[in-house]
């Protein structure tokens, strides 16, 4: 196989063929080439600039039952909380004023929230920062749950498809849950206007190449505005306790793949590749990622947020956090930037 070849076809025509993808995915020598040609892409687009999200992890509570999850349901040595609407402002207040501009509240699927609830903490966080963008990432809904979301001033939802396949599906998540369901939803935000972020885990159990080119030719078809991609992480108190994690390389040579695919994509240096590597997020940022998700939630929480063990930035308080950040991504030559950073498209504007 000629790499070269193959990453100057993904560059130039942003496809490859199912074979060509397998691949490239598989190809065991330097991802150096891949990650210099995606950041020269990302360059073109976005130049050096990295957004920052600041997330709000608001409540541990879930109803669902992933198999690779530990806040799922069926986890009882979890200790749940929920943050309560002024807790959860207080944090958006204390982000603000460290110049962040989009807040990400994600939780577990928690019937406590009701839709209502979501509403009133979606409309006081757009009244009390109007010049920010308010992002949910709290699972499957109705239609109608994510226009009244919608309607309360809610911008983008990130909703990981997990994996395209539905066999695979199954073999991650119990029967109550199924992956038409899911697609289901990432379609209808988009129909509701949505900016939407999806994604999967990179070397989750039982993940072939062939379930990751069906989770590419599915972000083809959604064409989403962010995908966030992440190495499996075990988590003792899971079903998949003894499985490997997913490996720093896939996830770079798979950053790079999206990057050359989607050169408008947000593209996240996750926190999980924070974890599997203690330079994961600047080897992310090199390999062509344009944003970073840094932790919002009260340090008194931060612990019980535990999709997955050993998870950074716990003890941070939020500024210490953002200092670090500043270092961490000007050491390998990019520069955070303190605005709502939207897509950029050349199709249509956001708003
Ligand atoms: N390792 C890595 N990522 C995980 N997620 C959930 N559990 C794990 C884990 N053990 C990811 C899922 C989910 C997102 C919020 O976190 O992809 O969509
Ligand atoms: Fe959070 Fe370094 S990025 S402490």
């Amino acid at each position: 196989m000629d790499t070269a070849f193959l990453i100057n076809k993904l560059a130039e025509a942003h496809d490859l063929s199912d074979e060509e993808l397998k691949d490239l995915i598989e190809d065991k020598t330097s991802n150096a080439p891949l990650a210099a040609a995606a950041d020269k892409v990302r360059r073109e687009v976005y130049g050096d600039e990295v957004f920052l999200r600041g997330l709000i992890e608001f409540t541990n509570f879930c109803k669902n039952d992933c198999y690779y999850c530990g806040i799922r349901c069926s986890n009882r040595q979890a200790e749940r909380y929920r943050l309560t609407p002024e807790q959860i402002l207080a944090c958006c207040k204390e982000g603000y004023a460290l110049g962040y501009r989009t807040f990400v509240l994600q939780g577990g699927e928690d019937p406590y929230f009701t839709d209502e609830r979501v509403c009133e903490v979606v409309s006081a966080i757009t009244k009390s920062f109007p010049d920010c963008a308010v992002t949910l990432s709290i699972g499957e809904k109705s239609f109608e749950s994510y226009k009244a979301f919608r309607d309360a001033g809610a911008r983008r939802y990130l909703l990981r498809h997990e994996t395209a396949d539905l066999a695979h599906y199954g073999k991650l998540h119990p029967p109550a849950l199924s992956a038409e369901n899911r697609q289901r939803c990432l379609f209808d935000l988009k129909k509701l206007g949505y900016q939407v972020g999806s994604g999967f885990m990179v070397g989750s159990p039982y993940q072939t190449t062939e379930n990751i080119v069906s989770d590419i030719r599915f972000l083809q078809r959604l064409d989403p505005d962010m995908i966030g991609i992440g190495p499996f992480i075990t988590h003792k108190q899971t079903p998949f306790a003894d499985f490997e994690s997913g490996s720093l390389e896939l996830t770079l040579r798979l950053l790079s793949i999206l990057r050359l695919m989607f050169p408008h994509v947000l593209l996240p240096a996750t926190t999980a590749l924070g974890t599997i590597s203690p330079v994961g997020r600047e080897l992310g940022l090199k390999a062509g990622a344009n944003v970073i998700m840094p932790n919002l939630s009260p340090v008194n929480v931060r612990e019980l947020y535990q999709l997955y063990d050993n998870k950074i930035c716990l003890g941070e308080e939020a500024a210490q956090c953002r200092g670090c950040l500043e270092r961490r991504v000007e050491s390998v030559g990019y520069r955070i930037v303190t605005d709502v950073g939207d897509v950029k498209r050349q199709d249509k504007t956001n708003g």
